[in-house]
């Protein structure tokens, strides 16, 4: 192959790191008006109307409550439980209450700072435990947000297994995660002469937006554009969020005939966006005398905070991920995500996934130190294998099950069994504070949409031939920073024959391209990307047959022919469902997912005994990814997700008093800078899979799943005690080391 395969460098690095890259913020618009919210400051309560202060001369601005909706006053998701504004009762601290547009940012703080929301406070619902406990009820007849279970096919043999073996039982819980994007959310809506509007803004989804205006605005999605600003980093931030804001700035836009921008600073950004999904989770494995792994009963609570917006599918990836990457022949998993009264928690790197498979990890770890065995000897003992069916039923097939492989080439790469001895000794014989420790992770993710997901999204991409002989992709999926305007040209230049330069990416523009589905479930390249190849081939073909006989076989030459007089050739690739996969989705049960990645983590970490401070400073990863359409690019997805992970676990800390987020600004709210990046050694492997483009298989959230296992690993290496929570910010460690004093 001559692209693919290939370090090319990112085609957007050079304008972002000069600065030239205008982002919305940048982007000028004269005349434009400025939006705001009004925004609740308690966690729940009675809304009784909003009080005006009479000194402030309202004739200025525009202010818009509940009442001055005229659609259906709802932000369209999964469900449409969220409202635009509330009605008469707020459920999180900062839902926003009421919209204000004003002509310059003074008079709009002026006229928020004029507005006060009567709200009688209710007592709320602020922790997962309250919310199961269910004497309060916030959210439907239970506060579960949504509630399903991956059964076994015999329940009798798994109850069973269950009563037969030893229980070995752990409870594990994980944090909240900031995203920290580099630019926070904004967009702008620009009210259109046919009673429409356009939104640009800063996004993942251009569709989920068009989606939630149509339905909110009840306009006909022909007077509707939602077009993508040049994104500066989302982690799934910017998949459900941006329908929110966009809907603000649009019924301001309206409300006042002007261009209103809706863009946040930091701390308004922090406060008012959805965060990774807190979790608790509890494992329960049934051992044979000899140690095997017979049966587990598992138990995930995700906190989702007010409203559902994607909850019950990141809930879904979870616990189709909950058991880990090891063969447990009998598995039950509950998985349910409860209402408190939080900000909506939502989408964020690793959809749920991160969270379950903590546990999966630190609970092999448990097993280990209960049964007096090396955690690696357990993890190559139970590791799965093709042939072997995960718990929701999906065989794992020959080609494209590379646990051990990636295992055994991390375990050598690194020197983790000779490590691991040699830092033993050196603590043992320690006299300063400094110990250190080391340990293994493995870890998969399934990419693309959940069961039949796909199907559903029924992804379309067009590829345009142009009159200079060169071809233009036309697809919904987004650059973020991830790559996919350098990867997405790769592969159509490939499957067309022509060099990169000579292919071109269409910004997405709901106007202009077709709906390919969401830039998420790092389904862009492995999915979208095969769509894409299918387009080229349409276009390839359209251009030898209908394409003006003077051209005989040369493709390029006819696309270039017809796009000179006007009528260019589009080629157009659809998704082709795969009919031999099998999904159930009341049961969760069947093939979840298209394709797996593997990835194996050692980390090696010095904890300081003095502060209980801890630093990653070693980093091994092995990940089987199927085809590395863009290696260079891949080694880049894994470090970077890598240090979100081990930070998620060590660093980030959203702390709440009241359902009030404390730390909610970057001097308080601390992520990893290049200084706190630890050495990396990341090695890819690669079996092709025969679901994505050119062999590939999706990367983006793996990176995410495995580095805070591996890092808890190695802190209980290093101090001979367990942590089963993250963060383990050296407040909490030493909380915990304090508790086991006898
Ligand atoms: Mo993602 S967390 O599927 O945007």
């Amino acid at each position: 192959m001559k692209v693919v395969g290939k370090p090319l460098p990112r085609r957007d690095a050079w304008d972002k790191v000069t600065g030239r890259t205008r982002f919305i913020a940048d982007i000028p618009r004269p005349g434009a008006w400025f939006g705001g919210a009004v925004r609740s400051p308690v966690a729940r309560g009675r809304l009784r109307g909003l009080v005006r202060d009479g000194g402030f001369d309202w004739s200025q601005v525009v202010v818009i409550t509940a009442g001055d909706l005229s659609g259906p006053n709802t932000v369209a998701m999964i469900r449409e439980d969220l409202p635009l504004l509330p009605v008469d009762e707020v459920a999180f601290v900062g839902q926003a209450v009421a919209l204000v547009a004003a002509p310059d940012p003074a008079t709009l703080a002026g006229a928020l700072a004029a507005l006060r929301p009567d709200i009688e406070e209710l007592p709320a619902v602020l922790s997962i435990e309250h919310a199961l406990r269910g004497d309060r009820v916030i959210w439907g007849e239970d506060n579960l947000i949504a509630d399903y279970t991956i059964a076994p096919d015999d329940m009798d043999a798994f109850t069973a297994a269950m009563a037969r073996g030893r229980i070995i039982e752990g409870v594990y819980h994980t944090g909240y995660q900031e995203h920290i994007y580099l630019e926070p959310q904004g967009v702008t809506a620009t009210p259109r002469p046919d009673g429409g509007v356009e939104i640009l803004g800063s996004l993942q989804c251009p569709f989920y937006v068009l989606n939630a205006l149509t339905r909110a605005l009840g306009l006909e999605r022909d007077r509707l554009v939602v077009r993508q600003a040049p994104t500066g980093g989302a982690f799934g931030g910017k998949e459900d969020y941006p329908s929110v804001i966009a809907l603000q700035a649009a019924v301001l836009a309206m409300a006042s005939g002007r261009e209103v921008a809706m863009i946040y600073g930091r701390h308004e950004d922090i406060i008012a966006s959805t965060k990774r999904h807190p979790s608790r989770t509890i494992q329960r494995t049934a051992v044979a005398p000899g140690g095997r792994l017979l049966a587990a009963d598992i138990d995930v609570v995700l906190d989702a905070g007010a409203f559902t917006t994607l909850s019950p599918v990141v809930l879904s990836r979870a616990i189709l991920h909950a058991a880990g990457s090891y063969d447990i022949p009998l598995v039950r998993i509950r998985g349910r995500a409860v209402a408190t009264n939080t900000p909506p928690n939502g989408a964020f790197r690793g959809f749920g996934v991160p969270q379950s498979i903590f546990a999966a990890e630190r609970h092999m770890d448990r097993i280990a130190r209960e049964l007096g065995e090396d955690p690696l000897a357990l993890r190559r003992r139970s590791i799965l294998k093709p042939g072997d069916a995960l718990p929701h039923g999906q065989v794992l097939p020959e080609g494209g099950t590379a646990a051990s492989l990636v295992l055994e080439r991390a375990i050598e790469l690194s020197g983790y069994e000779n490590r691991r001895e040699e830092i033993a000794a050196a603590n043992a014989s320690a006299t300063g504070p400094e110990r250190r420790g080391i340990g293994v992770s493995l870890v998969h993710h399934g990419a693309g949409f959940t069961g039949d997901g796909e199907d559903k999204i029924d992804a379309v991409v067009h590829v345009r031939g142009e009159a200079d002989g060169t071809a233009t992709v036309l697809c919904s999926c987004v650059e973020m920073g991830q790559g996919a305007e350098t990867v997405l040209p790769a592969i159509a230049a490939e499957a067309l024959g022509l060099p990169l330069e000579a292919v071109h990416y269409h910004q997405p523009d709901t106007g202009a391209v077709p709906d390919s589905g969401p830039t998420v479930a790092s389904r862009t390249t492995m999915v979208v990307g095969k769509v894409l190849v299918q387009a080229c081939g349409d276009l390839a073909e359209q251009a030898l047959t209908h394409g003006t006989d003077a051209h005989g076989t040369d493709a390029r030459a006819a696309w270039s022919a017809r796009a000179a007089a006007g009528e260019p050739l589009v080629g157009e690739g659809r998704y082709e469902p795969d009919s031999s996969i099998r999904w159930d989705q009341q049961h969760h049960h069947g093939d979840a997912y298209q394709g797996y990645a593997w990835m194996a983590t050692v980390v090696e970490t010095a904890v300081d005994t003095d502060t209980w401070e801890i630093r990653p400073e070693r980093v091994t990863v092995v990940a089987e990814i199927g085809k590395a359409i863009n290696p260079v690019l891949c080694v880049g997805q894994i470090e970077g997700g890598m240090l979100q992970s081990l930070a998620w676990a060590y660093l980030e800390e959203v702390r709440l008093d009241g359902g009030r987020y404390l730390n909610d600004r970057l001097a308080t709210y601390i992520i990893p800078t290049c200084l706190d990046a630890p050495a990396y050694t990341v090695k890819l492997a690669e079996e092709p899979s025969p679901r994505g483009a050119y062999g590939s298989k999706g990367l983006g959230e793996l990176p995410m799943n495995g580095g805070a296992p591996a890092l808890a690993a190695a802190v209980e290496h290093a101090l001979g005690t367990a942590p089963d929570f993250i963060p383990m910010t050296p407040d909490r460690l030493l909380a915990h080391l304090q508790e086991l004093q006898p």
